[in-house]
């Protein structure tokens, strides 16, 4: 038997699950019948539930002819990052069966079924099997993956069992396999029942009942038409087994004398039963799972109605998302998070969001045009202390000033009024659930945090991307980071202004010691070290500059303005300005000079000349020559004053200070209309330049809030410390 050449050690367990069945008893494919909420079918919730349970990679056994449909129901969770492969099951086999006998239409059964998924199957490690059109729930998945973690000494296999009685149909009889159990709690031996039922005699249950009540019996017969009559408290295999590889040469060896044997048409090889007389046989141990509440099958259409209603009602109830395969989103393995097989479930996540505010050294209102920017991670940062609360509301307390809040996020789309901060934290739920995020657990904490205020360093982006770490932590749900700065982008925009994203990804993507390159479109972040010596002072104007305030009005304008500009010019795309070559940027300045009215004129020139201001910064930080970066510096501050008009007088009077205390250069930072200058000088002169912007810009004005005026470092981006 060849087995996947690949000598990598899987660390987790591969699910093979077996969909070639026939399903002749439910009349079409069973395996992909849609069955959830959101239509997923049973195999794909025995994925979702093994992902879960720290299983890595899945095999899907199908007929040839069914192996396009299979595919295309696949994409999806192959698109959520589940390792998926098919196999096909056929009536021949290279080795085992050269030849199909003449007249066998049917599949040889799921013994052969496991033995077709062998190829697939990595070389080393353990495997679990389960059949497609079962639904077996977390649990079972996660015992039988701890089993298979750490199997009791000489045990080889193992069955997830359940009371049979639990296991059957309403609406006809069904096949399990019959547990018999040795006194070590290991399977002596397993028969298969055919056509089980309830023994129509026999009361059900006894719940309720103030007498004990008679124990259900179930009735049925042997492949070999024998009658069986057993306990309905006996234990039934439903098909969801552990293995490791050593198992696949036994069960060649067992399907070659089946073979041999000269099987009629009909005839199968059960994996049941060769498990069961490899077991009664010693030739292996099998430990029997009990697989907790939630068993259900569908083996005939009847089935269906119940197993529909039971997934509606866990879905509700928040053990599973409506659609479980939303792209990007992954639920996290708990698999080795678990205490132990039967221990307590885990506590509830926990823990702080912590994310920076973030300072831009140049490139300011060109994000929201596309063209890449130079910020850099502030080390102050808003926190989100938290813990996850079951029903789904999110409920924090700020300061003394912002006070408390309380929503429930199925109404996170409704807002508080304007310029309440609980609205960035309802952006930034917002922004996950319309991602597909699956937000079934809320949060109860507090914020607190160092980023001043309204001071244009993004204090409003760092609660909003805080917020969507708790949320997701809580959740125990991951964003890839860039996707999820790019999402937190558009849904910060529900609070009004119009922003680019370039707070959203500095919050999320600093990295200590060095400026962010980011570039949009998509959206890219590449950090630029700053070389060493060099110290940015942050001084604020003393103006507040409330993004969901005046600055919104006007900061939406100049968005407009721009683009209308663009337009008029008859070009589309900003980066082909900026990478014009010097003559034809001249000429593209000279045309849109001529062509604009005067306001529009400004606003293009504005653009064009602060994005190739970026690409040479960027150059000047990587070539160490600071005094370049600087001056570039002071030309965007000229620029933002002159020709976009979003400086102030007194922004205009700290630069001006700065640079004559001996800065290299110093601007206006984030929107303007108020908020921070930022000025870069040599680290044995930032003193100076604190003092003079004290002297002669702070004390005139009653002195100096002690936040309004700091020595910045750039810092690593958000985090959750559970
Ligand atoms: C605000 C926005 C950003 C950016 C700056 C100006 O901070 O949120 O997207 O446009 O203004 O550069």
């Amino acid at each position: 038997m060849k087995h996947m050449a690949s000598a990598d050690r899987p660390e987790r367990p591969t699910l093979v699950i077996l969909a070639a069945g026939r399903s002749t008893r439910f009349g079409r494919a069973k395996q992909l019948e849609p069955v959830g909420p959101g239509g997923a079918s049973l195999l794909e919730y025995a994925v979702y539930d093994a992902v879960r349970a720290g299983f890595g990679r899945f095999v899907l056994v199908v007929r040839e002819s069914q192996r396009d449909e299979f595919e295309a129901r696949l994409r999806p969770m192959r698109a959520a990052g589940v390792s998926l492969s098919l196999a096909c099951q056929r009536l021949v086999h290279p080795d085992l069966v050269p030849l199909a006998p003449p007249g066998r239409v049917r599949p040889w059964g799921t013994g052969f079924a496991v033995l077709a998924a062998a190829t697939a199957l990595p070389r080393q490690g353990p495997f679990a099997v389960c059949n497609a059109d079962d639904f077996y729930g977390r649990v079972a998945h996660e015992r039988l993956g701890h089993a298979l973690a750490d199997p009791p000494s000489g045990v080889r296999a193992f069955a997830v069992t359940s009371p049979l009685a639990n296991t059957l149909s309403a609406f006809g009889g069904v096949s399990r396999g019959l547990c018999e159990e040795r006194p070590d709690g290991t399977l002596l031996r397993m028969t298969e029942g055919l056509d089980l039922r309830l023994d129509g005699d026999a009361p059900r249950t006894g719940e309720g009942a103030e007498a004990p009540a008679a124990r259900p019996r179930v009735v049925g017969r042997t492949p070999s038409g024998a009658a069986i009559r057993v306990d309905g408290d006996s234990q039934a295999c439903m098909g969801l087994w552990g293995f490791f590889p050593d198992i696949l040469p036994l069960l060649e060896e067992r399907f070659r004398d089946f073979v041999a044997a000269s099987p009629g048409t009909e005839d199968e090889f059960y994996l049941s039963e060769t498990v069961g007389d490899l077991a009664a046989a010693e030739r292996t141990r099998c430990g029997l799972v009990p697989a907790g509440q939630g068993w259900m099958g569908v083996t005939f259409p009847g089935d269906r109605e119940r197993v529909a209603v039971s997934l509606r009602q866990l879905t509700e109830a928040g053990a599973y998302p409506v659609d479980l395969w939303t792209p990007h989103v992954h639920a996290k393995p708990v698999g080795s998070a678990q205490p132990s097989l039967f221990g307590p479930p885990p506590a509830p996540p926990s823990g702080v969001a912590t994310a920076p505010g973030r300072i831009n050294l140049i490139g300011e209102h060109i994000d929201y045009n596309g063209l890449p920017v130079l910020p850099m991670a502030l080390d102050r940062h808003v926190n989100v202390d938290f813990e996850a609360v079951a029903h789904s509301t999110v409920e924090l307390e700020g300061d003394s000033v912002h006070g408390s809040f309380a929503f429930r996020l199925d109404r996170a789309t409704e807002s508080a009024p304007r310029g309440h901060w609980s609205n960035y934290v309802r952006a930034a739920a917002r922004g996950l659930l319309d991602h597909g995020v699956e937000l079934r657990r809320g949060i109860r904490g507090t914020v607190t945090g160092t980023v001043p205020v309204a001071e244009g360093l993004s204090s409003s982006s760092a609660l909003v991307v805080a917020s969507a770490l708790a949320l997701l932590h809580a959740n125990e749900a991951q964003v890839e980071a860039l996707e999820l700065a790019a999402l937190l982008a558009r849904a910060e925009r529900y609070v009004g202004l119009q922003g680019g994203g370039m707070d959203q990804a500095a919050s999320l993507c600093g990295r200590e010691g060095h400026a962010l390159r980011i570039d949009f479109g998509p959206l890219r972040v590449t950090p630029v070290p700053v070389p060493e010596g060099w110290r940015w002072v942050v001084a604020s104007s003393l103006t507040r500059a409330e993004k969901a305030g005046a600055v919104r009005e006007l900061y939406n304008e100049r968005r407009a303005q721009c683009a209308e500009a663009l337009e008029r010019v008859g070009r589309t795309s900003w980066l082909e300005v900026v990478e014009a070559d010097e003559d034809e940027f001249a000429s593209i300045l000279a045309g849109a000079r001529k062509s604009l009215p005067l306001t529009l004129s400004r606003r293009f020139r504005h653009v064009a000349s602060e994005g190739r201001r970026v690409i040479e910064a960027e150059r000047a930080l990587r070539g160490d020559n600071m005094a370049a970066f600087g001056r570039l510096m002071n030309e965007s501050h000229a620029s933002l004053r002159d020709d976009f008009g979003v400086s102030t007088q007194a922004l205009d009077e700290i630069v001006g200070v700065a640079r004559d205390a001996g800065a290299a250069g110093a601007r206006l930072t984030g929107a303007g209309f108020g908020g921070c200058a930022v000025a870069l000088c040599r680290a044995n002169e930032a003193k100076g330049v604190i003092e003079a912007l004290i002297d002669r810009f702070y004390a005139p004005r009653g002195g100096v809030d002690r936040r309004a005026l700091f020595v910045a470092d750039a810092s690593n981006g958000a985090t959750v410390t559970p």
